[in-house]
């Protein structure tokens, strides 16, 4: 009998382990590029000294964020030495800088990230027709060759190397496969598909993403990435519906800020993934973010850059967790997921609030005398 049990345990730890595997191998885990110090900073009045960009750093380390983009070392001294003072203190993140397509950027970028334990080179260059054009004044040819020398160049100082291919959303698809496959030919490991002017709908957005996966042959050789601008208010939509179709990087800011209307929002971005664990589509996903941290994250950037989060922002907005009407009140007290669908301790937030003002009820009422010792 003794040897029986002890082979039903065995068999059963066995089964348990097996399963473990089985769940781990379907779940999928989503990269968190971090870009509140580069994108983040380009927001009007946003400018951030070394010192300021390090406490964020930190902090961002602490929120377990995969990718810190620290800012673009050849656009000043300040951003390098920002870089380089977060390269020296970083040690659980990669630390990445960015750089256009040009020797002289990719040169200062790697120089600055020379203490990074983990450093990456981010490089890129635009590809839309309208940029090539007018801002560029170049060929699609030129384009190409451009891209692919740059990745072979930063490839002398890492092998982990980004290439950005800019206002990916409205170019030609077809170019656009093009030079996807060439630089990952040349080296790039992460292939980032911005779309720089907040321009794309969901749908159309995630047919992209799919169609360059099926269309570039080499593309399992890298991993793809979005950096969604939130002009028409969709650059958090357009992220998840790129995870949908095949990205496993997302580039995001704390509190969405970011050049104009901003970059899709960290939080918002990690909080959908976590509390839609019952949607078919999002299941298997998961990020390394300790939410837990997310609250203190928004306050530390809020109050370093000097932007505000408005009171009605998702997730760390002043109201995102406080309830004025009777019904709602009355509701929570009774069953707090009845208009909660996020517990506030879970993204660092002390509790909810039961405000009282115009549309409160007596059910809040009573509850906040009893608090206060009155029967
Ligand atoms: O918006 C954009 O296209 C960018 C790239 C440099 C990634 O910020
Ligand atoms: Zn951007």
């Amino acid at each position: 009998d003794v040897v029986l049990f002890f082979l039903f345990l065995y068999n059963l730890f066995v089964l348990l382990l097996y399963n473990l595997r089985r769940i781990k191998i379907m779940r999928e885990k989503i990269y968190i590029f971090d870009t509140t110090l580069r994108d983040g900073e380009q927001s009007p009045g946003a400018s951030l000294t070394p010192q300021e960009k390090l406490k964020i750093a930190l902090q961002l380390e602490k929120l377990g964020v995969d990718i810190i983009e620290a800012g673009f070392p050849i656009s000043s001294s300040g951003d390098f030495e920002g870089v380089e003072l977060v390269a020296k203190h970083i040690k659980k993140c990669q630390v990445a800088a960015l750089a256009r397509a040009k020797k002289i950027d990719i040169e200062t970028a790697a120089k600055a990230l020379k203490k990074a334990k983990y450093p990456r080179i981010h490089t890129f260059i635009a590809t839309s027709d309208i940029h090539i054009k007018y801002k560029l004044n170049m060929t699609k040819n030129e384009v190409l060759e451009t891209a692919v020398e740059a990745v072979k160049f930063a490839r002398k100082f890492t092998d982990n190397i980004e290439f950005s291919c800019e206002d990916a959303a409205r170019s030609d698809i077809d170019f656009l496969c093009k030079i996807i496959e060439e630089v990952i030919k040349a080296g790039a490991t992460v292939i980032n598909i911005p779309d720089t002017v907040g321009y794309a709908i969901p749908n159309e957005f995630g047919k992209l993403i799919s169609e360059i996966k099926n269309r570039v042959p080499n593309i399992d050789k890298c991993i793809i990435s979005v950096h969604c601008h939130n002009d028409l208010g969709l650059a958090v939509a357009n992220s998840i519906s790129a995870i949908i179709n095949g990205a496993r990087q997302v580039e995001c800011t704390i509190n969405g800020i970011g050049e104009r209307a901003g970059n899709a929002s960290l939080e918002e971005i990690v909080m959908i993934i976590k509390t839609r664990k019952d949607n078919e589509l999002l299941k298997n996903f998961y990020t390394n973010i300790n939410t837990k941290e997310i609250y203190p994250t928004s306050k530390l950037v809020s109050t370093l850059t000097g932007i505000p989060v408005q009171p009605n922002k998702s997730i760390v907005g002043k109201n995102a967790f406080r309830h004025e009407a009777g019904i709602h009140q009355d509701g929570i007290l009774k069953k707090r997921q009845t208009y909660e669908i996020i517990k506030p301790q879970d993204v660092g937030v002390p509790s909810s609030e039961l405000v009282l003002g115009k549309h409160s009820g007596r059910h809040a009422l009573k509850k906040r005398l009893e608090e206060l010792g009155y029967k």
